[in-house]
């Protein structure tokens, strides 16, 4: 039985067989709107490859120190895979939670210098950010390459962390919303909405990478609001209102709280501005 959210005129003709479930349907509506008002903040710091041991782990002991054991705000750190053992003990009994900048999508085996997302998980891992455009654009990954880590990844009971987005020559072509629509869609083949709402994307436009070119808080709620039209459509609007979208590109501590006052920007994945504590929890504080 299909019901909307019964209005005081229809309460006094309807019996309790009918009205117990349009009850429920209002519960149910009102669940996932506070769900979606309740999308909680995400601040993820991305090394990229940069630090040696002694760094990443001061880095780690900082932030840990500084968020201690309970955040508003979701907090992680993405270090180069070589230093996750110690970053892991570092944070260990804090807030902050450890994820993998890349994985193979293979289980353990036969495939030298790669890793698994077994050995994520034994290191603490509870993220893997994927498909990273400096990985798309420098390292050749596909959408389809992306696609199966993406289903390993959900299979070990790890989160994605799904960058897309445009390159400048893109952007200016007119070709955002295709660019990144074709990524997600791409990206995420074969996942159901269940799988889909737990994902979350980064919007990272690869002219704001690394460049200190910011894109505007106008310019990136606009393409935070058509990924979310584009779940919406895909999936459906529960999914659409659970999934968390980051913004990445150059954020800093004074552009961090316009950004991340958009309506439709759920975070931040943080590259340059993630290597210092005070940089980092300026971010996390602007959440
Ligand atoms: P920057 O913050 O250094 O621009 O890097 C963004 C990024 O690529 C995060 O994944």
């Amino acid at each position: 039985m299909r019901c909307p959210p019964p209005t005081l005129a229809e309460d006094a003709h309807t019996g309790l067989d009918d009205f117990l479930p349009c009850m429920l349907n209002f519960a149910v509506y009102h669940f996932f709107r506070g769900i979606r008002l309740m999308r909680r903040k995400f601040i993820a710091g991305n090394w990229k490859t940069n630090l040696t041991r002694d760094e990443s782990v001061a880095l780690a002991s900082g932030l840990a120190e500084k968020v201690g054991s309970a955040s508003s705000v979701d907090v992680a750190v993405c270090p180069p895979s070589v230093y996750l053992d110690c970053v892991a003990a570092a944070v260990s009994g804090s807030a902050v939670a450890l994820g993998a900048q890349n994985v193979y999508h293979a289980g353990n085996g036969a495939y030298t210098g790669e890793l698994s997302t077994c050995m994520l998980k034994d290191v603490g891992c509870d993220f893997v950010i994927l498909g990273h455009s400096e990985r798309r654009h420098i390292l050749g990954e596909s959408n389809r390459d992306v696609n199966l880590k993406v289903l390993a990844v959900i299979e070990a009971g790890l989160v994605p962390i799904l960058c897309v987005g445009e390159t400048l020559e893109e952007r200016e072509a007119g070709k955002t919303r295709d660019i990144v629509a074709e990524q997600y869609i791409g990206s995420l083949a074969g996942l159901s909405a269940e799988q889909a709402a737990g994902v979350v994307v980064a919007y990272e436009p690869v002219w704001a990478i690394g460049t200190g070119k910011v894109a505007s808080p106008e310019q990136a709620e606009e393409v935070h609001a058509d990924l979310r039209s584009l779940i919406e459509s895909r999936y459906n609007a529960e999914v659409a209102s659970k999934v968390r979208i980051q913004y990445g590109g150059s954020v800093k501590p004074d552009n961090a709280a316009e950004l991340l006052s958009q309506p439709n920007i759920d975070g931040a994945l943080v590259g340059g501005a993630s290597l210092k504590v005070e940089h980092f929890m300026g971010i996390i504080d602007a959440a």
